[in-house]
């Protein structure tokens, strides 16, 4: 049985078979470039769920009683295969979820990187031992051996805005560790996921090490996260979505990557040019659906009229179109989150802010949208845009920043443009998020770096090497001689 079938029919991975539900339904996909359909994925049934974990936990035990080595081989072998369908994935990058061909097949390039770079770190994994006369009364004889062991069964939920990169960002340090793998896509993703999963297959997945669950998360979504043989769950979505998981399990560990409202700080003795540039390629990639684009601009008032200025004119600048069209712009996910946006500019608009660039909506299609003269009584001066309009709110004094930045509900990253190595050391310790870049534009990569979110916008580390450790546990042998 092959991935597709007739009327662009996805099956789900059971086993390395491609299956079609019992439950008859399926889930149309369509894209948000072109409107077309980009494939049906598989409405799955709370019994198929239950056999593709059951299945998982059973492949596990075997998986992890294999030799590191066949582990590392098998990550290298699917990287070899994503490398050699980058072209055709990254097709179904761009169609599905609209995102320019270049950032696309770029997407599967990375992840065919992160999966080596993976399988490598894996390979370095080691426990220790202690001894017991470490602690007072304790005996110099007796040995701890602590070993690291994998979870188990991890269930990992991916977002829609990098369908490819943030699944296998979860799937090969859980498999390199020795975990099985329940794979939940994104629904609007799902396609570009599975492709993805067949380069695993292809490269050789033993049966039932990773299984893919396919359904909406608001049908299956509960069912499977609260099912008791997972043992961790490591998501990337939304807040609201990762706050409900956290609740609803109960004994699985969660790790969650979530949402951002990351700041971009310039002080006035920043280098404005760079500080522009930085800031608007930071703000509109991917139209501004990225948990780290920059979504607000906190700028000294005596700078202000110059940095928006040269922002304004890098805006106008940017190409907007279809992402077939390779435009930097490009129709949002689907029309809610266009309408959210819309919302979002009107409010502000309404409650006297500047608009200094803006164009006429086509469907999902927003033109960028830069606003200037942003206060605190606008809802977007807090809440996340995520799509191509980015605030300027205009500060008199560096602290105001990070009173702005911390008062926040996220904490994922944050931007601090300056020539003055103090100032900016001195705000980068008092902002409240996972990783200030000084001089930069706020970005996950490189992929080995820790990525973390406080606050609401995460709980526990990612990065590749730090991604290996939060698959392992300890597993603690005693040897009293
Ligand atoms: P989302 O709506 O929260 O969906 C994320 C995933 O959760 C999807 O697979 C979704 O499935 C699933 N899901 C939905 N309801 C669920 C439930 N009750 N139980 C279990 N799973 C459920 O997020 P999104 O719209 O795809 O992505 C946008 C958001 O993700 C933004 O807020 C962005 O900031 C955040 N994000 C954060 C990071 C980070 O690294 N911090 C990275 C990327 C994105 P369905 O698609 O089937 O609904
Ligand atoms: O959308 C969230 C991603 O983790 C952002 O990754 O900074 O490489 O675009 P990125």
């Amino acid at each position: 049985m092959t991935i597709q079938h007739e009327d662009k029919r996805f099956g789900f991975l059971f086993n390395n078979e491609w299956k079609q539900s019992e439950s008859g339904r399926t889930i149309e996909i369509y894209s948000p470039d072109d409107e077309q359909m980009v494939g049906q994925v598989q409405a799955m049934t709370q019994n198929e769920v239950n056999e593709a974990i059951a299945s998982v936990k059973e492949a596990q035990a075997h998986w992890e009683n294999k030799n590191v080595h066949e582990r590392v081989n098998l990550l290298h072998r699917w990287a070899d295969e994503l490398e050699k369908r980058a072209d055709e994935i990254g097709e179904t990058i761009q169609h599905e979820v609209g995102k320019a061909f270049s950032s696309a097949r770029g997407e599967v390039i990375r992840t065919a990187e992160l999966i080596r770079h993976t399988a490598e770190d894996g390979l370095r994994v080691n426990g220790e031992l202690m001894q017991g006369d470490g602690f007072p009364g304790g005996d110099k004889e007796q040995l701890a051996m602590i070993k690291k062991v994998p979870h188990g069964v991890v269930l990992a939920i991916s977002p829609f805005n990098y369908p490819v990169n943030l699944a296998a960002a979860k799937i090969a340090p859980a498999l390199i560790a020795g975990n099985g793998v329940v794979f939940k896509p994104a629904t609007q993703g799902a396609v570009s996921g599975m492709q993805m999963v067949e380069a695993l297959v292809n490269a050789g997945l033993p049966e039932g090490v990773l299984n893919v669950v396919t359904g909406r998360g608001s049908e299956i979504g509960d069912f499977v996260v609260q099912h008791p043989t997972i043992d961790l769950i490591s998501f990337t979505g939304g807040t609201e979505t990762g706050q409900r998981i956290s609740e609803k399990a109960t004994m699985a560990g969660v790790i969650l990557e979530l949402g951002g409202k990351d700041p971009a700080i310039v002080l006035s003795d920043g280098d404005l040019d760079k500080a522009a540039k930085e800031i608007v390629g930071g703000a509109f990639s991917y139209s501004g659906q990225r948990c780290t684009a920059i979504k607000r601009v906190l700028v000294m008032e005596d700078v202000a009229d110059q940095l928006v200025e040269k922002v304004q004119e890098k805006v106008e600048a940017l190409k907007v179109g279809k992402a077939s069209e390779n435009a930097q712009i490009t129709p949002m996910i689907n029309d809610g989150a266009a309408d959210y946006v819309e919302e979002l500019i009107a409010d502000a608009k309404d409650k006297g802010a500047k608009v200094v660039t803006t164009g006429e909506r086509q469907g999902n299609l927003l033109h960028p949208t830069l606003l200037d003269n942003v206060t605190t009584d606008m809802r977007i001066a807090w809440e996340e845009q995520f799509g191509p309009v980015l605030p300027i709110i205009r500060i008199s004094n560096p602290l105001e920043a990070i009173e702005l930045e911390n008062e926040n509900e996220y904490g994922l990253q944050g931007s601090i443009f300056t020539k003055n190595i103090d100032d900016a050391m001195m705000l980068a310790n008092k902002l409240e998020v996972g990783t200030v870049q000084i001089n930069g534009k706020t970005s996950r990569g490189p992929d080995h770096y820790p990525f973390l979110g406080v606050k609401n916008s995460g709980q526990g580390v990612q990065g590749i090497g730090r991604s290996i450790s939060s698959m392992l546990r300890d597993k603690v042998i005693v040897m009293n001689m």
